[in-house]
C-alpha cells in the first residue's frame, strides 16, 4: 500500500503503455492507494504523466523494462495497455525473461480471444500467470471506474482482485468486475460486449434517421426525444450520449455538429470478431452482423453517392402521420430490438462458454456490465434476474419476465419497419432483429424445402417428420419428379 513519502522506490503494480487508457488507469489505480510503476516505449510519456500529476502521487517512473521489473513487489502485477496484436506478442517475449514464476501479466487491450488462449499457454511454460482482461468505458471509464472483464488463471485473478475491485465502476450490484473464466474468456466477453455495442449503436442510428429524415425533426428535437427516452425503460449510456451529441452545435458553422460529420463509420474489428465467432459457433447474431454490414456500406461513400443518382426510387423519406405517435412507435421498436440484441449476445456467450469449458456465470456478466461500460443499461437488471432464476437459460427471450421487454414493442417494431420500408429509409438492424425474432418464435420454418433441394442436388439426405427414428434418408428425386410430371403415369 502507498506510504506517505513522496516518491516510492517500489510499486504494487506496473502499467506498460501510457496512451490515454493506460495513463487514466494508472491514475485510477494510484487514486486508490496503490504505488504504480510506469513504463512506456517513449519515456517522455512517463515523464509527462509524472510531471502533470500531483507531486504526492505514488508513481515510480522507469526507463527500462529491467528497472520496471526490479521495482515491482513480488509476485509482480503488470498491466499491459498497448495496441492489440503483434505489439502484445513482442512485449510478452521481452518481459518473460525478466519475470519469475507466479508473476502476473494482464493484457487490458482489445485482444482476439484466441490470441489470449495462445499467450496463456506460452507464458505458462515459465510459470508466469496471464490474464486477458476486457476493459470498457473509454477514457472516462478508465479514469473514474471502468467495467473489467478478466479471464485466465484464477489464482492470478485473486492476486489482482483488491486492485481491480477498487478501480472498477460501482453500482448497487457491486464493483463491475468478476472472474469471468479461464484462458480467453475475458477477452471473449469483451468481444461480445462490443458486438452488442455495434448492434445497439446501429439501432439507435436507425431511430435517429427515422426521426430526422422520416419525421423531419431537427437535431435539437431528436436530442430532446432521446433525452426523454433515457428517462424510461430505454435508459442507457448509449441513448444518453445520443441525446447529448445531438444537442451540440458546431462552433465553426453553428450547425448541429452531428450534421457536419461525414457519414462513414469506422471500426477497429471487435464487432467483426463477434460475428466471426458467432459463425464458428453456429449462433445467430443477425442484429450484430447487420450493424457491421451497415458500417461497411456507410464507408462506401463515393459508390453510394453514385448509386443514389442511378437507383432513384419513388419512395420519399418524409413520413405522413401523427409525429408523436410515430415517435412513440420508433421508441418501442427500438426497445424491443435492443432487448433482442442483448439476447443474441448472451446466447453467443453461453455457446462459447460451453464450447471452451469456461463455465461463465451469465448473471455475473450482466452485473459487471451494469456500470462503467459502453453498453450499461437499465435492461441489465431484468437480465440479471433472468439468469438468477435460470443460470443455464438458452435464450433471454424464453424468460417469463424478460419476454415482455420484447413483446411490448413487437407491434411497434412491425409498424416502424413497415413504414421505413415504404419510405425507403434503410433499417437493416431493425429488420434483421425482427427476422431473428420471427424465426426464433416459429415452430415451423421453410427449411424443409432447403433440405429437399440439398438432397436433390447433392444427396445430402434429410429427416422425415413422420418417422423420426428412421434417421437420415435419401430420395430418388429424378424418378419421383418424372413421375410427378406425368401425373404418376409412367
Ligand atoms: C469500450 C469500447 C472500446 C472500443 C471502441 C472502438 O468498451 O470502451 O468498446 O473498447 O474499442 O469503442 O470500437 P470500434 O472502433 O470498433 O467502433
Amino acid at each position: 500500500m502507498a506510504s506517505q513519502s513522496a516518491v516510492p522506490s517500489r510499486a504494487d503494480i506496473g502499467v506498460i503503455g501510457l496512451g490515454v487508457m493506460g495513463s487514466n488507469l494508472a491514475l485510477n489505480i494510484e487514486d486508490h492507494g496503490f504505488r504504480v510503476a510506469l513504463w512506456n516505449l517513449t519515456h517522455a510519456s512517463v515523464t509527462r504523466l509524472i510531471e502533470d500529476s500531483d507531486a504526492n502521487r505514488q508513481f515510480v517512473g522507469t526507463r527500462t523494462l529491467e528497472e520496471f521489473a526490479a521495482v515491482l513487489d513480488r509476485p509482480r502485477r503488470i498491466l499491459l495497455m498497448i495496441k492489440a496484436g503483434a505489439p502484445v506478442n513482442e512485449m510478452l517475449e521481452k518481459l518473460a525473461p525478466l519475470l519469475a514464476p507466479d508473476d502476473v501479466i494482464v493484457d487490458g487491450g482489445n485482444s482476439l480471444f484466441t490470441d489470449t488462449q495462445r499467450r496463456e499457454v506460452f507464458l505458462r511454460a515459465s510459470g508466469v500467470r496471464f490474464i486477458g482482461m476486457g476493459v470498457s468505458g473509454g477514457e472516462e471509464g478508465a479514469r473514474n471506474g471502468p467495467s473489467l472483464m478478466p479471464g485466465g488463471d484464477r489464482t492470478a485473478y485473486n492476486h489482482l482482485r483488491p486492485i481491480l475491485e477498487s478501480i472498477a465502476a460501482k453500482t448497487d450490484s457491486g464493483p463491475c468486475v468478476t472472474y469471468v473464466g479461464p484462458d480467453g474468456a475475458g477477452h471473449f466477453v469483451k468481444t461480445v460486449h462490443n458486438g452488442i455495442e455495434y448492434g445497439v449503436m446501429q439501432l439507435i442510428a436507425e431511430a435517429y434517421d427515422l426521426l430526422r429524415r422520416g419525421l423531419g425533426l431537427s437535431a435539437a428535437q431528436t436530442s430532446a426525444i432521446f433525452a426523454n427516452w433515457n428517462g424510461g425503460p430505454l435508459a442507457s449510456y448509449l441513448i444518453e450520449i445520443a441525446a447529448q451529441v445531438l444537442s451540440v452545435r458546431d462552433p465553426e458553422t453553428g450547425n448541429p455538429l452531428v450534421e457536419m460529420i461525414l457519414d462513414q463509420a469506422g471500426q477497429k474489428g471487435t464487432g467483426k470478431w463477434t460475428a466471426q465467432a458467432a459463425l464458428d459457433l453456429g449462433v445467430p447474431v443477425p442484429t450484430i452482423a447487420a450493424a457491421i454490414d451497415a458500417r461497411v456500406l456507410s464507408s462506401m461513400k463515393a459508390e453510394r453517392v453514385h448509386a443514389s443518382q442511378l437507383l432513384v426510387s419513388d419512395a420519399t423519406a418524409r413520413m405522413a402521420g401523427d409525429t408523436d405517435e410515430l415517435a412513440r412507435s420508433i421508441r418501442d421498436a427500438l426497445g424491443a430490438a435492443i432487448a433482442c440484441t442483448y439476447a443474441q449476445g448472451f446466447a453467443l456467450l453461453r455457446a462459447a462458454s460451453a464450447e471452451y469449458d469456461w463455465d461463465v456465470d451469465m448473471r455475473e456478466i450482466a452485473r459487471i456490465w451494469k456500470g462503467g461500460c459502453i453498453i450499461r443499461a437499465r435492461l441489465l437488471d431484468p437480465i440479471i434476474q433472468a439468469f438468477g432464476r435460470a443460470p443455464d437459460l438458452a435464450n433471454l427471450l424464453l424468460d417469463a419476465d424478460f419476454r415482455p421487454e420484447v413483446l411490448a414493442g413487437e407491434a411497434a417494431l412491425r409498424l416502424t419497419i413497415g413504414t421505413a420500408v415504404e419510405h425507403g429509409i434503410p433499417v437493416p438492424g431493425l429488420s434483421a432483429t425482427l427476422g431473428y425474432f420471427d424465426s426464433y418464435r416459429s415452430a415451423v420454418l421453410p427449411q424443409n424445402l432447403t433440405q429437399a433441394q440439398r438432397d436433390l442436388f447433392g444427396a445430402h439426405t434429410y429427416q422425415r417428420i413422420d418417422r423420426p427414428d428412421a434417421g437420415f434418408v435419401h430420395t430418388d428425386w429424378p424418378g419421383l419428379i418424372a413421375s410427378a410430371a406425368t401425373g404418376g403415369k409412367s
